[in-house]
């Protein structure tokens, strides 16, 4: 099959994690759980926690500042800029206009999609096609996750699976043989009731009852989420790889969905990509939602794990249910 040529590219990246770091030992402390319990089952050592104060925006700016810089622009260029998020401030505006306030990106187009842990992949394509139209000459996409707002910290099925955290990519329009192959994108909405959020919108505003039953906070079927993530982000990367006209033995890098480390192992193995060729941070940092891909990837840049002409697989799974993938030649 022949290689599609890339019509946008990845300039740079960036990233934000808070200081504050919360370890399994410290979870120990607040819920009926263990550190082996959560290594065994997640992989996760520990996760970043934000200050109450931090804004989902404000982490998103600070990643995005990191990319500008290193793709060597400056806000006032930004044709358009797209947050993916799952943590808003605030219904409204958007938490992309709020981000936008603080950069000064006052030439951009700006707005939030929301696709939960997918998010980043969702905005990429879609920035992606933007670009392709001829609607601007930079996109900038941020995924920003302050999951600890909307976790409940008595829930011990879900608590220990969180993180905070922001990433950040600049993309232009691509001029060689680097930048996005192929992508794929899929939701089944029917499953939307297996990790959500019962209430706090417009369908059970929020009221003393909801906030008694925490049911404004994150619920969750791990074992239904963990059988459709395993399955979903398999079948993504057989797809991407395929539209790309590359085999799995074709990836440098495969950079799933950092969930849980068994969920990663099982997405490789199914994917037919080796250990070695996979990053994996989520003992470091937890479930960042969107932010996990955009954080893991600048990761891999700075450490090397990525060179010029590597092809990188992005596969990602979220609530909605939300699921998809790219291919990018570095
Ligand atoms: N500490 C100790 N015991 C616990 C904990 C905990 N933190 N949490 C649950 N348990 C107990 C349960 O109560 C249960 O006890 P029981 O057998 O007495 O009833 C037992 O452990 C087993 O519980 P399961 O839920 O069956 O455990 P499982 O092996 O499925 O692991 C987990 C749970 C880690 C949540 C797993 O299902 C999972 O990772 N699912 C996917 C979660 C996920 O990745 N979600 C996000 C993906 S999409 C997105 O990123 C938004």
């Amino acid at each position: 099959m022949r290689i599609p040529k890339p019509q946008v590219e990845i300039v740079a990246t960036g990233r934000y994690l808070p200081e504050r770091v919360l370890t399994n030992f410290d979870l120990e402390q607040m819920v009926d759980t263990t550190d082996e319990w959560i290594r065994e089952r997640t992989g996760i050592r520990e996760r970043r926690i934000a200050e109450p104060e931090m804004l989902t925006a404000e982490m998103g700016k600070r990643a995005a500042c990191q990319a500008m810089e290193r793709a060597g622009i400056h806000p006032g260029e930004v044709d358009v800029l797209i947050v993916a998020t799952a943590t808003p401030d605030r219904w409204l505006p958007a938490t992309a206009c709020d981000m936008q306030a603080l950069l000064g990106a006052t030439n951009a187009a700006a707005f939030d999609v929301q696709a939960a842990c997918t998010g980043f992949l969702y905005a990429l394509v879609v920035a992606e096609g933007y670009l392709v139209a001829g609607r601007g000459e930079i996109a900038l996409v941020v995924s920003t996750e302050k999951m600890s707002a909307i976790t409940d910290w008595s829930d011990r099925s879900t608590c220990v699976l969180f993180g905070d955290g922001a990433g950040a990519a600049v993309l232009r329009r691509a001029n060689d043989f680097r930048g996005i192959l192929s992508s794929y994108l899929r939701s089944d909405g029917r499953l939307g009731d297996l990790l959500y959020r019962p209430a706090g919108g417009t369908k059970i505003p929020l009221n003393h009852h909801v906030l008694d039953e925490k049911e404004h906070l994150l619920r969750m079927e791990g074992r239904e989420v963990f059988k459709a993530a395993v399955r979903s982000m398999a079948e993504a990367a057989d797809i991407a790889l395929q539209r790309a006209g590359l085999r799995a033995g074709d990836v440098d890098l495969l950079i799933p969905h950092q969930a849980n480390v068994r969920i990663i192992e099982a997405t490789a193995k199914y994917a037919g990509i080796p250990s070695e060729k996979v990053y994996v941070n989520v003992d470091r940092y937890g479930n960042m939602s969107s932010a996990t891909l955009p954080i893991a990837l600048d990761e891999a840049l700075e450490r090397g794990r990525i060179r010029m002409g590597s092809n990188v697989l992005l596969v990602g799974f979220g609530a909605g249910f939300t699921w998809g993938s790219m291919v990018l030649r570095w």
